[in-house]
């Protein structure tokens, strides 16, 4: 597993969390990035060792034409993109029963996790199809699975996205690329640190092994889907969630 040398990879939500882990592990073996964040100073600060083998672009995911011109800026760099990994997410409001729900909170909500995920993989796949190769991955939530109550805007908007990896699966099965997504379950980031303790216990209480998952298990799984090796699963959604989901 894992010789991603001469690959590119575009990371969104790299300055945190998921993001963070995965780019990191890219980045040690061997990609060239192109590292995407509304948060472009973390990214500098986290990322200042890899100057040569990464381009940092500040952006909102929710902003079409930036989303194209961040991708337009790596593939001049470094003249293709193999690998598409979203990582960019957000809750929303929680801890909310349905008739509670903010519509405006509920658009946004799926406007960072929905729509990001559509507008760079409609601006990659192209580039990927022009190559016969790509490797994208979606980062759903176990919330999309198994929806979680008190969470609609988040667990609809992760639903959607398991939605679209089949879809995208299908349409370019023949094209050596593979579309999939990963379900987590709570993994200890900055997005979970921000809610609610009430919420995080509900999400917690359910998971078979009784702990959170850690940001090298993502990791590693997120490395091994986006690997060449990984090259007969594609529309599927990827477990990472210490038994609550057995499907
Ligand atoms: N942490 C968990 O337990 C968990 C579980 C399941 C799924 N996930 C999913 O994993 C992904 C990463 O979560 P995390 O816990 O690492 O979160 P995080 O808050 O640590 O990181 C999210 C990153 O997205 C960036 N971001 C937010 N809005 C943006 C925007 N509009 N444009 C550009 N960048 C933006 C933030 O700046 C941040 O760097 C999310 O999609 C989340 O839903 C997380």
């Amino acid at each position: 597993m894992g010789n991603f040398s001469k690959q590119v990879a575009i990371i969104t939500g790299a300055a945190s969390g998921l993001g963070l882990v995965i780019a990191h592990k890219l980045l040690n073996e061997g990609v060239h990035a192109g590292l995407l964040d509304i948060n472009e100073s973390m990214l500098r600060d986290e990322f200042a060792e890899y100057k040569d083998h990464s381009e940092i672009v500040g952006l909102d995911v929710t902003n079409e034409d930036e989303v194209r011109n961040a991708v337009y800026k790596v593939i001049d760099r470094f003249g293709k993109v193999d690998i598409l990994v979203n990582c960019v997410g957000i809750t929303g409001m929680t801890n909310l029963r349905s008739h509670e729900v903010s519509s405006e909170n509920l658009q946004l909500v799926f406007n960072v996790n929905f729509m990001s995920c559509f507008y760079t993989s409609k601006m990659v796949l192209p580039y990927m199809l022009a190559n016969n190769y790509g490797r994208i991955l979606h980062i759903s939530s176990i919330a999309g699975k198994e929806g979680n109550a008190g969470m609609l805007a988040y667990s609809a908007s992760k639903a959607a996205i398991i939605g679209m990896t089949k879809v995208q699966g299908k349409e370019y099965a023949e094209s050596g690329i593979t579309v999939n997504a990963l379900a987590p379950a709570v993994i200890q980031t900055p997005l979970v640190d921000a809610m609610p303790e009430i919420q995080v216990k509900y999400m917690t209480d359910k998971i078979p092994m009784k702990r959170c998952g850690t940001l090298e298990e993502v990791a590693n799984m997120a490395a091994f889907i986006v690997s060449k090796e990984s090259s007969f699963t594609t529309g599927f959604t990827f477990d990472l969630s210490g038994g609550r989901a057995t499907y």
